[in-house]
C-alpha cells in the first residue's frame, strides 16, 4: 500500500496521520510548495491535508483526474467545505439554525430583517472563525456589507446569514468517518466564537443524541470524513456546519480517541477499492 499525504505545514495532525499510515504501508509526504499539475503519482490513495480550502480542493480534483483516490474526495471538499452548499444539504436530514443566502446587498438586508437580529454573517468558505461577525442591528449589518463590497474576492459577495444561537458557553464538535461515529467533544469558550484555534477548550462529550444527530448530518453527504459542529439551542440541537478538512488535535486530547487511525483505516479501505 502506497499512501500519499498532501500538506502545507506539518501540524501535529499530519505527524500523527503519517505515523498511523506507516503501519499500513509506504508513506509519501507531498508538500504543496513542491507540487504542480499535471502530476502522475504511483500511489494507492492520497490523504488531503492542505490547510487552504482551495488548495485542498484543487489538489484533490487534479489528482482524481489522473485516477488517484483522494480522502476526502474533491466533491466533498467542495460541497461540505462551502457553508451555503452544505447547509442546503444538511437541512434535509437535520435541524439547522435559521439561515439565508443572498447575492446582493439589498437582498442581504431583506433576508436579515426576516431572520431577525442578532444574526451572524460569514463567508461561505474559511475556518478558525475568520470574518465571522455577529450583527446586532441594521447599522452593523450595513457596515459589514459596505466592507464586503470593497473586498476583491467575489465569494465575499455571497452573503451567508444565520440566526445567532444563544449557546451555553460551549458548542459541540463531533467526528464521523465513513458512516461511523468516531468521537465528540464540547468546546468551551468565553467568547461566542468557540473554535479551538481561537483558544476554545475541549472536553469529552458522550451523548446519545449527539451521536445520532452527527450520523444523520453525515448521511446528508453519505461519504468521507467529516467534523460536525453542533449548537445546543433553546429548541434543541442544531447542526451549524461540517468540515471536510478537519483539525483534530484538541478532540484527540479531550477524548483520547485515535481519530488519525480511523482516518487512515478509511483511506486504506477506499484505496483503489
Ligand atoms: N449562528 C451562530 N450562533 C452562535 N454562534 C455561532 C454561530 N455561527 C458560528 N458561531 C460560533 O462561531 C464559531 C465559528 O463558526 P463556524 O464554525 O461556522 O465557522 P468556521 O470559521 O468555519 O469554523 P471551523 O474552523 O470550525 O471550520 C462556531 O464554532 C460557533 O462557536
Ligand atoms: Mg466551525
Amino acid at each position: 500500500m502506497k499512501i500519499g499525504i498532501t500538506y502545507s505545514i506539518l501540524r501535529e495532525e499530519e505527524r500523527i496521520i503519517r505515523e498511523r499510515a506507516g503501519e499500513f504501508g509506504e508513506v509519501f509526504m507531498l508538500h504543496e510548495k513542491e507540487m504542480s499539475f499535471p502530476l502522475r503519482l504511483d500511489l494507492d490513495v492520497v490523504i488531503i491535508r492542505n490547510m487552504s480550502h482551495f488548495k485542498a480542493l484543487y489538489t484533490a480534483k487534479l489528482l482524481e483526474e489522473t485516477g488517484i483516490v483522494t480522502v476526502n474526495p474533491s466533491w466533498l471538499l467542495h460541497e461540505a467545505g462551502d457553508k451555503a452548499m452544505a447547509t442546503a444539504r444538511l437541512e434535509k436530514t437535520v435541524p439547522v439554525p435559521k439561515w439565508g443566502v443572498a447575492l446582493s446587498e439589498e437582498e442581504a438586508i431583506k433576508v436579515s430583517e426576516s431572520l431577525g437580529y442578532p444574526l451572524v454573517i460569514k463567508p461561505v468558505f474559511g475556518s478558525w472563525g475568520r470574518l465571522i461577525v455577529k450583527v446586532n442591528d441594521r447599522d452593523a449589518l450595513e457596515a459589514v456589507l459596505e466592507h464586503r463590497k470593497w473586498m476583491g474576492n467575489p465569494l465575499y459577495k455571497i452573503y451567508y446569514l444565520q440566526r445567532f444561537i444563544e449557546k451555553p458557553g460551549r458548542d459541540i464538535r463531533a467526528i464521523v468517518i465513513d458512516g461511523e461515529f468516531v468521537t465528540a467533544m464540547y468546546r468551551y469558550s468565553e467568547h461566542w466564537i468557540t473554535n479551538a484555534a481561537r483558544g476554545g477548550r475541549g472536553e469529552a462529550c458522550e451523548n446519545e443524541e449527539v451521536r445520532e444527530l452527527s450520523l444523520r448530518a453525515w448521511e446528508a453527504f453519505g461519504e468521507g470524513a467529516l467534523a460536525i459542529d453542533i449548537f445546543e439551542g433553546s429548541e434543541g440541537l442544531l447542526v451549524n456546519e461540517v468540515n471536510p478538512n478537519m483539525e483534530f488535535k484538541t478532540a484527540l486530547k479531550a477524548t483520547g480517541v485515535d481519530i488519525a487511525r480511523k482516518l487512515v483505516e478509511y483511506a486504506v479501505r477506499v484505496a483503489k477499492a
